[in-house]
């Protein structure tokens, strides 16, 4: 697909969606992701609304046709320049705007963004509200954690998708851990505390007309498959990045029932040299775009030898597509 998608066919593609990684999910990672799912919503990683707005840093907004279904990702806890943000998301023609409610990262506390709004529902309905008001037919979404610190789950969650049910929102994701705001690097908050799908799960039964979906540790499309019989939505974050072909190589078929073939690891590998010959023409490095694809043969014999031959070869001046043939498994 290279236009924007329709509301209807975005609440679909989210049936499973890879999810917001800084760093991970940029515009080459998610040209790579489209290759394997036509049809899994994509994140972009965390933007910050000071960025684009007070920056001006449009650049932070660019993406490739071929991504859509594409979201961008917000960061920001200021309404006037949330919706300032929202609006050049808009512009650029992205098929969703989600906002972070869930990231614990030190840099993002300090501007108060992610996780720590979990602490100030109304400030998030007036963020999503003023969003709303701008944003036309593109879906304002929100992902958030199940509470902050010593909040109690059980009464804060409930009440925050009740805040943001309230303020039009129609989708949310859950990630199904507490954020843990002092104590625990942003690393370690994503394995500690335990996941709680039970809760999640609950709030599904609790707010039908919400179109929820679960995050945190899914590994594998047979996870995902039975939390569908559960939740709207399942978003898939490491496992995607590390063993991408493992969630999305065949996910159209399975999450998504399309019966066209699945392309091949290697017809995915072979694949990017368009991508990549033109990436290179217009100066940029072999690396950029195969650092995302270590992983692509993960569990698969050679996947050692890919790795390595790309991870030492890749950065090299000179370094072209032939490497990645030179990489691929026999
Ligand atoms: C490298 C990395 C960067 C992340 N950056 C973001 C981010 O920008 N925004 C966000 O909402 N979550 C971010 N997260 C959290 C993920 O979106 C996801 O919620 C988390 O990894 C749990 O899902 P998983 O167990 O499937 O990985 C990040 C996670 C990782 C590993």
């Amino acid at each position: 697909m290279t236009d924007k998608v329709k509301k209807e066919d975005l609440s679909m593609a989210s049936r499973l969606s890879v999810a917001p990684m800084m760093d991970w999910t940029d515009r080459h990672c998610r040209y790579f992701h489209r290759l394997m799912s036509r049809e899994a919503l994509l994140y972009t990683e965390m933007v910050t609304a000071p960025a684009l707005v007070r920056g001006r840093a449009l650049h932070l907004l660019d993406y490739n046709p071929e991504e859509h279904p594409v979201a961008v990702q917000l960061g920001g806890s200021e309404p006037a320049e949330l919706a300032a943000a929202t609006k050049l998301c808009v512009a650029q023609g992205y098929d969703e705007v989600n906002l972070n409610v869930g990231c614990p990262s030190d840099r993002v506390q300090s501007g108060c963004f992610g996780a720590v709004l979990m602490k100030s529902p109304y400030l998030v309905a007036d963020c999503v509200t003023a969003m709303l008001a701008v944003a036309g037919d593109v879906p304002v979404t929100v992902k958030c954690r199940i509470g902050v610190d010593d909040q109690e789950p059980a009464e804060v969650l409930p009440a925050f998708l009740a805040r943001m049910r309230d303020a039009g929102v129609t989708r949310i994701t859950v990630h199904a851990r507490k954020a843990w705001l002092e104590g625990l690097s942003p690393k370690e908050n994503r394995d500690i505390p335990p996941l709680d799908y039970d809760l999640v799960h609950e709030m599904k039964r609790a707010f039908p007309d919400l179109h929820l979906s679960i995050n945190g540790g899914v590994q594998n499309l047979d996870v995902v498959e039975e939390e569908l019989t559960h939740m709207d939505g399942v978003m898939v974050g490491r496992a995607a990045y590390h063993q991408p072909y493992d969630i999305l190589g065949t996910a159209d078929q399975r999450i998504f029932g399309r019966d066209a073939d699945p392309l091949s690891r290697h017809d995915v590998a072979l694949a990017m040299e368009g991508y990549i010959g033109r990436h290179i023409a217009a100066g940029g490095k072999l690396a950029q775009v195969t650092r995302h694809m270590l992983g692509l043969f993960a569990g698969q014999p050679g996947a050692r030898r890919w790795k390595r031959v790309l991870s030492e070869g890749a950065h090299k001046d000179g370094a072209g597509f032939e490497l990645v043939r030179e990489a691929l498994p026999r």
